[in-house]
C-alpha cells in the first residue's frame, strides 16, 4: 500500500512511446522496448511513468486520437505487454500514469461509426451535432490543427464539433451514457494496476460550444467531482489534469486537498512568458526573465496548503527547455543543470521529460523532415496567409512540438540506439545524438543526468523539499533567480544565473554556512557567478 498523498515527494517520468525505445526495428517505439529500459528509469530515482497514449489510433495525432480505449495499438504491442510493463515497472518502484484523452475520441472509434448513421442512432449524441446546411458553418470557432472546428456530415444534415481534428470529434460531456462509458474505461484502467491517470484538455469537458465557451464550462466541475466519485476518489492514485487556462482560483479547486478532483494541474503560465501574443504559440518574442520569476512565485505561495503544484519544463508540446530559456551550445551543460536546479528545488511534484535529463535540444530541420500535424496545419495556414516560410521556419524550429518528439538518443550508435541499424526512426533522430545520448552521462558524476539524479534524490531524502514554503528573494534582478525554503529552522536556497553574464555576487556567506547540494561548475567563486552558474545550498 502507498502512503497516503505519496506523489507529493514523486517525481515523474514522461515518456512519448513512439520515441523511446523500439524493440523490434520498425523504426517506431514500443512497450517491449520500454520494458529494456526500466533500469535506466529506475537509476535516475523516478517514481512513476507517464505513458503519452498508446491506445488503439489512428495515429492522426500521434495517439491522442484513440479509438478503443481497452486495448493497446498493435504498434506498442498488446495489452498482455501493457500488463507486464504495470508488473515490471512495478518491480522497479516505479508506477504507471496512463494518458486519458477523454474529450474527443477518434472518428474511428466504433461509437463515432455508429454516430454519423443517423440521427436516431443509439449513439448519435455521444458526440456534439448542430443542424445545418452545407456552407454556413453554426459560428466561426477554430479548430487548433487548422479550418473550422465543425465538419458538415451530409448525410445527416449536421455539423460535429471538434476543437482539434476533423478526425478528433468531441465527445459530448453532457450526455450521462458518455460519461457512465468513459468512468466504466478509467475503472478498467484502475483495475489493471495503474498508479494513476493524467487528463488530455481537462478543462474543456463541459463546453458549449455554440455558446462559444471551450474552457470552463458551467458543468466541468459538477463533472469532475463525479467523475472522482466514479472511478479513483479515496483511491490514493496520482491525478492530473491539462489545464491551459486555469489560474490560482480555478487550480485551488481541481487540486484541492479534500481530494474531491484531482491531485494537481499543469498550468501554463509560465510557458506564455516568451510569446508574442497569448493566443498564437508562433509569435516568438523575449523571455520576460522578472514575469518568469513572478509567474513561479505567485504559484508557490499561493497553493501552499490549498492545492498542489506541478512542475514542469518540458513536455511533448513544448519546445526543449535547454534551447528555449538555456544555451544549447557553449554553455549547453551548465544551462541544462541549471534549469534543473531552478525547478527541482521548488514545493510540488517535479514531472521530467524523456531526454531532458540528458540535455536533449532542439532541432533546425526542414519542413520535409516533421510529422506533426499541428506543426504542418500551421505552416501552410501561415504561408498561405503571407507569412514567408523562413520566418515560419524560424518559429517552427523555436516551438514546434516535433522538437521534443525526436528519438530518445542512447548512445552514439547508428540511430542513437533507438532503433536497430537497419531501422528506420518514423522521425529524425537529431544529429547531435553522436555527444548528446544518455550511455555517455549515465556513469559520468558531472553529467547532467548526474545532477537529475542528485535533485531527484533530495527530494525523497529530505522533507524541506515537500513542505518547505517559499520566498522569492531579489525579485527585479534582471539575472539572478534567487529563492528560499524554509521548514522549522531548516532552509533550503537556490542561487542561479539564468543569463549569459557574470555577475558579483557575495557567495562568501552562503558558501560556508551552508551545504552546498548541487553545483554545475567544477570550481567555486567566492564573490562571482559565472554564466548559468546555480547553487543549491541547505542550511
Ligand atoms: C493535448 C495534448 C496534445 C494533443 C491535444 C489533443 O494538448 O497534450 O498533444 O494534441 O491535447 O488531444
Ligand atoms: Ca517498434
Amino acid at each position: 500500500m502507498r502512503k497516503q498523498d505519496w506523489w507529493k515527494s514523486a517525481v515523474v517520468y514522461q515518456i512519448y512511446p513512439r520515441s523511446f525505445q523500439d524493440s523490434n526495428g520498425d523504426g517506431i517505439g514500443d512497450i517491449p522496448g520500454m520494458i529494456s529500459r526500466l533500469d535506466y528509469l529506475e537509476k535516475l530515482g523516478i517514481d512513476v511513468i507517464w505513458l503519452s497514449p498508446l491506445f488503439r489510433s489512428p495515429q492522426d495525432d500521434n495517439g491522442y486520437d484513440i479509438s478503443d480505449y481497452r486495448d493497446i495499438d498493435p504498434m506498442f504491442g498488446t495489452l498482455a505487454d501493457m500488463d507486464e510493463l504495470i508488473a515490471r515497472a512495478g518491480e522497479h518502484h516505479i508506477g504507471i500514469v496512463m494518458d486519458m484523452v477523454l474529450n474527443h475520441s477518434s472518428d474511428e472509434h466504433p461509437w463515432f461509426i455508429e454516430a454519423k448513421k443517423s440521427r436516431d442512432n443509439p449513439y448519435h449524441d455521444y458526440y456534439i451535432w448542430v443542424d445545418g446546411e452545407e456552407g454556413k458553418l453554426p459560428n466561426d470557432l477554430k479548430a487548433s490543427f487548422g479550418g473550422p472546428a465543425w465538419e458538415y456530415v451530409p448525410e445527416l444534415g449536421q455539423y460535429y464539433f471538434h476543437e482539434f481534428s476533423v478526425k478528433q470529434p468531441d465527445l459530448n460531456w453532457e450526455n450521462e451514457k458518455v460519461r457512465r462509458e468513459i468512468y466504466d474505461i478509467i475503472n478498467f484502467w484502475i483495475d489493471r494496476g495503474v498508479a494513476g491517470f493524467r487528463f488530455d484538455v481537462l478543462e474543456l469537458f463541459g463546453k458549449q460550444p455554440l455558446n462559444r465557451i471551450i474552457a470552463n464550462g458551467p458543468k466541468l466541475h459538477e463533472y469532475l467531482d463525479e467523475m472522482t466519485a466514479a472511478t479513483f476518489g479515496g483511491k490514493n492514485l496520482i491525478t492530473v489534469g491539462e489545464c491551459w487556462n486555469a489560474d490560482l482560483e480555478r487550480a485551488k479547486r481541481y487540486a484541492s486537498p479534500d481530494g474531491r478532483e484531482l491531485s494537481m494541474v499543469f498550468q501554463f503560465e509560465h510557458s506564455f512568458l516568451d510569446q508574442g501574443d497569448r493566443d498564437d504559440k508562433w509569435a516568438l518574442a523575449p523571455l520576460d526573465f522578472i514575469g518568469l520569476k513572478k509567474v513561479f512565485a505567485k504559484w508557490q505561495t499561493g497553493l501552499r496548503g490549498e492545492g498542489w503544484n506541478s512542475l514542469f519544463w518540458d513536455n511533448h508540446d513544448m519546445p526543449r527547455i535547454v534551447s528555449r530559456w538555456g544555451n544549447d551550445q557553449e554553455y549547453w551543460k551548465e544551462s541544462a543543470k541549471m534549469l534543473a536546479i531552478v525547478l527541482h528545488g521548488m514545493q510540488g511534484t517535479p514531472y521530467v521529460y524523456e531526454g531532458e535529463e540528458i540535455g536533449m535540444t532542439n532541432t533546425d530541420y526542414p519542413i520535409e523532415e516533421y510529422r506533426d500535424i499541428e506543426l504542418l496545419h500551421a505552416y501552410r495556414e501561415k504561408v498561405e496567409a503571407g507569412m514567408a516560410p523562413e520566418e515560419m521556419m524560424r518559429a517552427i524550429h523555436a516551438r514546434g512540438r516535433d522538437n521534443a518528439r525526436t528519438p530518445m538518443q542512447w548512445s552514439d550508435e547508428v540511430h542513437a540506439g533507438f532503433t536497430s541499424p537497419e531501422g528506420q526512426p518514423w522521425l529524425k533522430v537529431n544529429p547531435n545524438y553522436c555527444h548528446i545520448n544518455a550511455a555517455s552521462q549515465v556513469d559520468d558524476p558531472d553529467s547532467i543526468f548526474s545532477t537529475y539524479r542528485k535533485l531527484i534524490a533530495l527530494r525523497k531524502e529530505d522533507s524541506l523539499f515537500t513542505e518547505g514554503d517559499f520566498t522569492l528573494l531579489e525579485e527585479e534582478d534582471p539575472d539572478l533567480f534567487i529563492y528560499k525554503r524554509q521548514l522549522g529552522e531548516r532552509r533550503l536556497v537556490v542561487i542561479a544565473n539564468f543569463h549569459e553574464v557574470e555577475r558579483h555576487v557575495p557567495m562568501q556567506e552562503w558558501l560556508t554556512a551552508g551545504e552546498v547540494l548541487v553545483h554545475n561548475y567544477a570550481d567555486r567563486q567566492a564573490d562571482t557567478l559565472r554564466p548559468y552558474e546555480a547553487y543549491m545550498i541547505r542550511r
